[in-house]
């Protein structure tokens, strides 16, 4: 599974790049508005650096979906377009993805609109874990199901786990065979974290100092 950031926030992404555990980033409308800079240049300066960077439309209309994807596709060849899981969405992600342009199906909340996505040829289809588990839906489980239906039915689009919020999905996404999960900064960071490692860590290095320090004295 590909570790992607949720995140349109460029040190954080840069970051997440130079750990070397990153392979690309999903932005959408909302976070676009809390990393407060031009949406144009942020994801250009994103492609800088990473590919795989997905760009959402914001047009509510099949034929100006069309206009702004193809618009976001010609920032960058590392964008992909997302478009909504709407019957307009899904009409505009068609006709870009017939153009050979790589499209995100978001807001996907069932295994029935995972195969919609599919059927028009989309790249990835994003199910909204975080969002299903809080309405008491059992977020994971649709994840789960959706990379089944896909292997039954030797279905290519790539199954993105989003809103993801801790790092107990993440091992989740992992175990149910989801191809990529995207995740806020905090839960990357969170990854590393063991408190065995830590112990272990602090003690070896320890141990080391203790080696050099006659060393010291003879010198
Ligand atoms: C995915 O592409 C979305 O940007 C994201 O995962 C939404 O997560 P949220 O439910 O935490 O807003």
């Amino acid at each position: 599974m590909k570790l992607f950031l949720d995140t349109a926030v460029y040190e954080e992404i840069k970051a997440g790049v130079d750990w070397g555990v990153i392979d690309g980033v999903t932005t959408n409308p909302t976070l676009i508005a809390k990393a407060g800079h031009d949406h144009e240049e942020q994801v250009k300066k994103i492609c800088q650096i990473i590919g795989n960077v997905s760009a959402e439309v914001v047009s509510e209309t099949k034929d100006d979906m069309i206009v702004e994807g193809k618009r976001l596709a010609s920032w960058h060849p590392n964008v992909i377009v997302k478009v909504p899981m709407t019957p307009d969405g899904l009409a505009a992600g068609k006709a870009l993805a017939a153009s050979g342009i790589r499209i995100n199906v978001t807001l996907c909340f069932s295994v029935n609109q995972a195969l919609l996505a599919a059927a028009i040829g989309a790249y990835i289809v994003s199910p909204f874990a975080g969002r299903l588990d809080d309405i008491n839906e059992d977020g994971m489980r649709v994840v789960a199901d959706i990379v089944s239906a896909y292997r039954q039915q030797s279905i290519k689009t790539k199954v993105l786990a989003a809103s993801i919020r801790t790092p107990m999905h993440v091992t989740q996404a992992a175990l149910a065979g989801a191809d990529i999960s995207t995740l806020p900064f905090a839960v990357l960071k969170a990854l590393f974290n063991h408190p065995l490692t830590e112990a272990g860590q602090k003690r070896f290095l320890e141990d080391y100092r203790k080696t050099q320090e006659p060393q010291k004295v003879k010198a």
